[in-house]
């Protein structure tokens, strides 16, 4: 009997699952319920759901009449691309999907389950921050989220999926994601709420402003990809995760498409076509990126933050890579701050998951300037020295045109770390343009002479001569290479091949200090 009653209130709490007056609230704010989200995401009858029940154990402030099971988050694991992945999605259509203890502990559990297993998070995300009514429980589970996302970090991929509001702590857990994915019109990350904002500075913002999936893809540079619906965005993500492996201790899925294979070329003459021989004219290096690497494979992130600079995922015979790109065609492809940060965050990723580096190299340098200077340049240009000299996985630099200063460094020298240094004949290698240099090092003779501008001419083209090819570095060993630009795939799959079983200890010691 006592069974039958304990089956009935279990009947009915399933029913309450599925309220059709909050799915309905839902569907007007444009969104989708956050069981939908793990459907469209993991592959057909995958789902096995965790904590239905889980319920929280507080009442005041009218939480007891809004509280329902499964307390605001529908946790649990699945399959995506066939392979195993844990997820949590939260339901904003009870209680503003806020987080109390209970909602926070559904969480914990499928973030140190996917750690413990070896498997990829994902945190889809629609909530109103911490749970006003549990006051510092709300904030201890977040708490406890986040050190279980910095457990994790580094030993599983995590993403974050915003589709709705990620306000207050609630934006920390994409901050600390590996990936966070944002769709136009319905996601926001923001720590302050606009009622906060309004009150106090009496500023009312506009839905964009308050952290929209443009702003955090285009100008703070917090998000990695936005899409224009919920379909398209959820889709990305089952990408993404092709190219990735389940932890650490695995090594990237190998694909080879049959169809690939018929148009690639190992002989390709346009991509000399592609790359101007004239150093001053710009070209799109994704144009190059496509042409190199297996056809149609390239997955690009952050393509609307620091357009200088290209990061993203491609394959290379099949094998999966992580490509570091100057983009001439925005700020000749300098390396500033925003372009920095992009490229050391990469490249830590990559190092953690075993996925190797190919860089294209054509930069005159990092960004000259007080404005660059003042906002730290420093620190923030330190952070790709730090992040390519400390990954040990197979490193492939390829220097097409301009390989000045600081940027020859941090993306060629072969004294960073890089295995193996390729160039193009058109490669240049210098410490500074040769304008720049005739200056500095024949300003007395400058001020001397009786006709300054043809000493300097002739100076520059004196340096020019010297320093604006790849044989200077070649002759000292620094370029291991020099090849024609026609066979750059079938020379980097040779390279990236004899680096495949690549072995470097690290010096014992609890972590490194990188200038953040
Ligand atoms: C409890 C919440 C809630 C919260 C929303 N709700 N946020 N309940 N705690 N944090 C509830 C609402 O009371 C409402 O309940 C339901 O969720 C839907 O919310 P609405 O406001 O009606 O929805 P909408 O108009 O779409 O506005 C969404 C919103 C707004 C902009 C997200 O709810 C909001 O401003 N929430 C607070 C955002 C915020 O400031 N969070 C930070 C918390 S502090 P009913 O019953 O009426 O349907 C924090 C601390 C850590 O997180 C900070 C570290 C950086």
């Amino acid at each position: 009997m006592a069974f039958e009653k304990e089956r009935e209130k279990l009947n009915k709490k399933i029913k309450d699952l599925e309220n059709p007056e909050l799915i309905e609230k839902q569907r007007q704010k444009g969104k989708l319920t956050a069981r939908e989200r793990i459907n469209l995401l993991l592959d057909p009858g995958s789902f096995v759901e965790l904590d239905p029940f889980v319920e929280t154990r507080f009442n005041n402030f009218g939480l007891d009449k809004k509280k329902f099971p499964g307390d605001a988050v529908i946790t649990g694991f699945g399959k995506v691309n066939n392979n195993q992945i844990y997820v949590y999605s939260q339901d904003f259509s009870k209680i503003g999907g806020s987080l109390g203890e209970m909602h926070a502990k559904k969480i914990v559990k499928i973030i140190n389950l996917a750690r413990k297993n070896g498997c990829p998070v994902t945190g889809i995300i629609d909530s109103g921050g911490a749970r006003i009514q549990e006051g510092i429980s709300s904030l201890d589970g977040y708490a406890a989220i986040f050190r279980a996302m910095i457990k994790a970090s580094g030993v599983i991929p995590q993403i974050s999926v915003i589709v709705g509001p990620s306000a207050g702590g609630a934006c920390y857990t994409p901050g600390l994601s590996d990936f966070i994915f944002m769709v136009q019109g319905i996601s926001q990350m923001y720590i302050t709420g606009p009622e906060v904002i309004k009150g106090v500075t009496g500023e009312k913002i506009s839905f964009e402003d308050l952290g929209g999936a443009n702003v955090h893809n285009s100008k703070s540079g917090c998000a990695h990809f936005s899409f224009d619906s919920e379909k398209e965005c959820f889709f990305a993500v089952k990408k993404i995760l092709s190219y990735l492996p389940q932890n650490n201790l695995e090594d990237p899925p190998k694909e080879r498409s049959i169809l690939a294979e018929f148009f690639e070329r190992e002989e390709n003459y346009r991509l000399q076509e592609i790359v101007p021989e004239k150093e001053e004219k710009s070209y799109d290096m994704k144009e190059l990126i496509e042409e190199v690497f297996d056809k149609k494979s390239f997955f690009e992130i952050q393509s609307r933050f620091a357009l200088n600079a290209i990061i993203g995922f491609a394959r290379l015979g099949g094998s999966v890579v992580g490509i570091v790109a100057n983009q001439t065609k925005f700020m000749a492809g300098t390396l500033d701050i925003n372009s920095s940060d992009k490229i050391a965050r990469f490249v830590r990723f990559c190092d953690s998951f075993n996925i190797p580096l190919i860089n294209l190299v054509d930069t005159p340098g990092y960004l000259p300037g007080t404005n660059q200077e003042k906002k730290g340049i420093i620190r923030h240009g330190a952070k790709v020295l730090y992040a390519f000299a400390e990954a040990t996985v197979p490193k492939i630099s390829l220097i097409l045109r301009k390989a000045f200063g600081g940027a020859y460094i941090a993306l060629a020298s072969r004294h960073l770390g890089y295995d193996i240094v390729i160039a193009w004949p058109s490669a240049q290698i210098a410490v500074m343009g040769p304008e720049q240099a005739a200056r500095i090092i024949y300003k007395k003779e400058l001020l001397k002479s009786k006709d300054p501008k043809k000493l300097e001419k002739e100076k520059i083209q004196e340096l020019k001569e010297y320093f604006l090819n790849p044989y200077q570095a070649a002759k000292l060993g620094q370029v291991d290479m020099i090849i024609h630009p026609k066979d750059t795939r079938i020379v980097l799959i040779k390279c990236l091949e004899s680096l495949v079983n690549k072995r470097e200890s690290k010096i014992a010691r609890k972590h490194g200090n990188i200038p953040l």
